[in-house]
């Protein structure tokens, strides 16, 4: 092994004031920072803040080496399993932010019900969540369109894997939300000690609590009656060990509440960015229209439909790909190991940067152009693999990634069949990368009624 052969990249940054001012600038600007080394160092390089090294990969060769061929050297790092800085503050002890046999254990139990099959029966209560959010809407009103996609999945996502309404409960999981996502990457920046009871801190406290009441709500509620609803909750709650002991309500609050967040947000960003894309370019709306007109006839979407639904949900993996919610993730190596020629000395962090690759103008042509057709069947089988990693890749793969694909199908079909989402003359919109690739400032636009469709009595009990 190459010991000392270590990636190129800008020199270290040594210094606490010099540190303190690296870690603000990357604050405020973090593509800006990966797109200009990406620029000058290539596919694979470093940085060195005081003794922390950190890996930027950005090659599918390399992606999939730290993803699957590697993979078991490899952990998930203290950015998701710190309890005091990282995700696990919020998460727990979750599958987005558990590692070893622990984690294995959790994701056999929790991946029956986000399975291929069993998430069809949950089509339904999305397109009807999807009419209910349309049929609030007023022709021409101007709405913030990240609002309103945030409230719709996170009801799904509470209807169909806890069976509650957790309509009351939108609001302060909204909050608690924004909350973590700027502690996320803002606290990186902060030194001073958890304890200190600065506005961050005392936000961050609050979010947790919102996030346990509402979790350990649920909990005993199901407690109530302790009945096999045949949704997640049910299941993890049933569930039992080699010792026929059950999971205890702190681990149960954990992937409860991981599942409520990872599987809201970055589906809302996915459908925001789509709306975006879709209102800057014509054609491409014109013939999502056209689809949808001919295969629905101004019906609601069901579950079969999506087979004669192609072009939407081509148009759904290139805006995944212009903008990944999960723009990056990362891992950290438990030993010494090598990648692509390069020594990866053990805890190093290994930043994967999807939105990097997904633009490189090596892997796509015109990368910044928004053309669905980059994914027909035939095109996609044409593409270099791991150069398309919404979902990422290997064992720690998106476990809702049918979920969200199904979701944002329907949805996408329900609302454009009605709706037509307008940006005023010139409004540009910036990206804010906090966890998720969130629409800065949120994402106002018009909405225009299409054609006036006879929308069916709504059953979402
Ligand atoms: C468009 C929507 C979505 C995108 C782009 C997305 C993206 C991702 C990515 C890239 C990862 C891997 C992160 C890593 O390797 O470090 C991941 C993991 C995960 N996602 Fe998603 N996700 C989406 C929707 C969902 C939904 C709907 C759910 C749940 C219902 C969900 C639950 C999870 C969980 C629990 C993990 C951790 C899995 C594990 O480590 O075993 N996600 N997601």
């Amino acid at each position: 092994m190459s010991q000392h052969h270590f990636p190129p990249g800008p020199p270290p940054i040594k210094g606490a004031i010099a540190q303190l001012r690296f870690l603000s600038d990357l604050t405020k600007d973090f593509m800006g920072f990966l797109v200009k080394n990406h620029e000058l160092y290539g596919d694979i390089f470093q940085f060195q803040i005081g003794n922390m090294r950190q890996y930027v990969i950005t090659d599918p060769d390399l992606i999939h080496q730290v993803l699957v061929a590697q993979a078991a050297k490899f952990q998930k790092d203290s950015d998701y399993t710190d309890t005091k800085r990282g995700l696990a503050r919020f998460l727990g002890n979750g599958l987005l932010t558990s590692n070893g046999d622990f984690w294995k254990r959790q994701r056999r139990l929790v991946a029956p019900s986000l399975h291929a099959r069993r998430i069809e029966a949950y089509a339904d209560t999305m397109v009807n969540y999807a009419l209910d959010t349309v049929n609030s809407w007023q022709d021409h009103a101007r709405l913030d369109i990240s609002e309103e996609m945030r409230r719709l999945t996170m009801r799904i996502v509470g209807k169909t894997l806890f069976n509650a309404d957790v309509v009351d409960d939108v609001e302060d999981v909204a909050t608690a939300m924004e909350v973590i996502q700027h502690y996320f990457v803002e606290g990186r920046a902060m030194l001073l000690p958890t304890w200190v009871p600065t506005p961050a801190e005392r936000k961050a406290r609050q979010a947790r609590r919102a996030l346990d009441e509402i979790s350990y709500r649920l909990i005993q509620d199901w407690k109530t009656t302790r009945e096999d609803r045949g949704d997640l909750l049910s299941m993890l709650l049933m569930a039992e060990d080699e010792d026929r002991k059950h999971m205890t309500d702190e681990q149960a609050r954990d992937e409860l509440v991981t599942l409520f967040l990872a599987g809201h947000e970055t589906t809302a960003n996915a459908l925001n960015w789509t709306w975006y894309l879709l209102a800057q370019n014509p054609e491409v709306e014109a013939k999502l229209h056209a689809e949808l007109d001919t295969a629905l006839a101004g019906q609601p979407p069901t579950l079969a439909d999506l087979k004669r639904l192609p072009y939407t949900e081509m148009v759904v993996k290139e805006s995944l790909r212009l903008y990944p919610p999960a723009f990056g993730f990362s891992r950290v190596a438990m030993e010494d190991l090598e990648i692509g020629g390069y020594f990866v000395p053990k805890d190093t962090v290994v930043a994967i940067t999807s939105f990097i690759t997904h633009h490189s103008p090596q892997w796509w042509d015109e990368p910044e152009a928004f053309q669905p057709e980059r994914f027909t069947p035939e095109n996609e089988a044409a593409q270099q693999r791991y150069a398309y990693v919404p979902f990422g890749g290997g064992p720690r793969v998106c476990i809702g990634n049918s979920f969200a694909m199904m979701e944002a199908q329907l949805l996408l079909a329900t609302i454009a069949s009605r709706y037509q989402l307008r940006l005023q003359s010139g409004q540009v919109v910036e990206m804010l990368p906090l966890i998720t690739l969130n629409p800065k400032d949120g994402l106002p636009m018009t909405v225009q009624q299409r054609q006036p469709v006879a929308v069916p009595e709504l059953v979402l009990a």
